[in-house]
């Protein structure tokens, strides 16, 4: 259901500014219109920030959620639907009818039932996935998470290409939303980004997070470089093959990439990111005087996750 703003026609921006702080959406300096599913959540809330989201970016925004935000700037429209139930269908389209891109951030950011993970995380992606085919909205940002390999030890670098070691049933769904996000691309031709997101909050709170924090700006930045950098280069330098038959044809593809920010203690691949376009320019080292040590299980980049029951919220064994 359509809540509120206005679509009151496009706006030209300037496009002089730098790469990744400039005010335009697209190399022509038009504004474009971007989905934002989850838009009333943390990160959701970080890309419509006033003074420097996406919109400075020149990105018109509709956003998404099963809740409704707060307050709605003047040029945003916000949708209410839930992902996990068919029903959302023409909500979805309504949201999507017309958009240049959608970011996906709707879902469970942590452990839970395998029925509600299931039913939000896998179901929800499939059903914005397939509104994007049905609308011909080409370009995708899905966010994936570092739980996708979080059975993969912290002491080397964490690879974009090598095969997922889900550290929990989260991480089992982020795995299919990339499995999903990589079907899209290459049966139908979108152009698919999965950011496996580290930490992302306003600051770090433990010693462990100071080599997964992504913070708020930088989100933005790696959003921005997401929508708008080349994917097919950016496939190139993870090292895999651009889009299957119809994914490489019509100029799709999925990339994998991490999101961090430029810390001095990360141990992950930005690669991908970085030929995107993503230039970070926070460290989590300015609070390293600030958190408390990290005791969670060692080793393994899920940290916490690993050993998180699925089963608490409920209370029931399934
Ligand atoms: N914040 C992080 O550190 C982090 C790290 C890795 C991955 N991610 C991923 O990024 C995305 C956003 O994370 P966040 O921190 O903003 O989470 P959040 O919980 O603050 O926001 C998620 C939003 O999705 C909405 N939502 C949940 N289920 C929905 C449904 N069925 N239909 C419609 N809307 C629904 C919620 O209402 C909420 O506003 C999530 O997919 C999460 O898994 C986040």
């Amino acid at each position: 259901m359509e809540q509120a703003g206005q679509d009151d026609g496009r706006r030209d921006v300037r496009a002089d500014g730098r790469a990744d702080d400039r005010a335009d959406g697209s190399a022509d300096g038009r504004v474009r219109t971007v989905v934002v599913t989850g838009g009333a959540g943390r990160i959701g809330t970080y890309l419509r920030r006033a003074d420097g989201g996406l919109a400075a970016r020149g990105w018109r925004l509709r956003l998404l959620d099963v809740t409704a935000p707060d307050e709605l700037r003047e040029d945003e429209i916000a949708y209410t639907a839930d992902l996990s139930d068919e029903e959302c269908r023409d909500a979805l389209d309504g949201a999507m009818t017309g958009a240049d891109a959608v970011v996906h951030l709707a879902g469970i950011p942590t452990e839970d039932t395998w029925t509600r993970v299931r039913r939000a995380n896998i179901d929800g992606t499939y059903r914005v996935l397939e509104s994007a085919r049905r609308c011909g909205v080409r370009r995708v940002v899905l966010a994936s998470s570092n739980h996708a390999v979080g059975f993969y030890p912290t002491d080397a670098q964490a690879p974009v290409d090598a095969a997922p070691r889900p550290d929990s049933y989260y991480g089992v769904s982020k795995v299919a939303v990339e499995a999903l996000g990589s079907l899209y691309a290459d049966r139908y031709g979108l152009a698919v980004v999965s950011l496996r997101i580290g930490l992302c909050t306003d600051g770090p709170g433990t010693t462990f997070d100071l080599g997964i924090w992504l913070s708020p700006a930088d989100a933005v930045r790696l959003v921005h470089a997401a929508l708008t950098g080349p994917v097919g280069a950016a496939v190139g330098a993870a090292g895999g093959a651009t889009g299957g038959a119809a994914g490489g044809a019509a100029g799709g593809g999925q990339v994998v990439a991490y999101g961090i920010s430029a810390n001095t203690r990360a141990w992950w691949d930005l690669t991908s990111a970085r030929a995107l376009g993503y230039e970070p320019r926070d460290d989590a080292e300015v609070f390293a005087d600030r958190v408390v040590a990290y005791e969670g299980p060692p080793g393994v980049l899920g940290h916490g996750m690993v050993d998180t029951d699925p089963h608490a919220a409920t209370g029931r064994r399934p």
